[in-house]
């Protein structure tokens, strides 16, 4: 028998298609991406995730000259997250990016660690995560949670 799963998610062209928090949000990503740190891919990240509180937690890439001891933008705000602020749930998490070795005409969408990692953070808050994913020249992809993404994700009840 073939089953089919869809994903939703909302595709915007332009930040004042959104609400006011996604916009800001999305802007606090593109200042998340100043401290990027990107010198051999020259690929900057930044992720910006908001918390009830209002607080904001920011990340971007952080590269290393061992390449796989670098770290993704969203793990990098997910992780100062969870070590400073596990209590104060994540309500959104923006990501945008930017190079200048070429334009960049569609959001950049996490890779598949960071993806588990979300999963990993929605589960531990028992709340979904809102995804904006922001091009800065192109459009906005927003999505309410992981499972859009991860259907069929690693669930904690696997183990047991
Ligand atoms: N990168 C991120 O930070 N997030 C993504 O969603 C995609 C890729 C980083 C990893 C590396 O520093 C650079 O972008 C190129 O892959």
């Amino acid at each position: 028998m073939k089953k089919e799963i869809k994903v939703a998610y909302e595709d915007f062209a332009s930040l004042d298609e959104l609400s006011v928090a996604d916009k800001n949000l999305c802007l606090e990503a593109v200042k998340a991406m100043e401290n990027s740190h990107s010198p051999y891919s020259k690929f900057r990240v930044g992720a910006a995730l908001l918390l009830k509180s209002g607080k904001i937690v920011y990340g971007s890439n952080q590269e290393n000259v061992a390449y796989p001891s670098g770290l993704c933008a969203e793990r990098t705000a997910l992780f100062a997250w969870g070590a400073n602020h596990p209590n104060d749930p994540v309500i959104s998490m923006a990501v945008t990016a930017h190079t200048d070795e070429f334009e960049l005409l569609k959001p950049t969408t996490p890779c598949g660690s960071c993806l588990q990692v979300i999963a990993e953070y929605e589960q531990k808050q028992q709340q979904p995560i809102q995804i904006l994913l922001y091009c800065i020249k192109g459009a906005i992809w927003k999505t309410t949670g992981i499972q859009s993404f991860l259907p069929f994700l690693f669930f904690e009840d696997r183990l047991q």
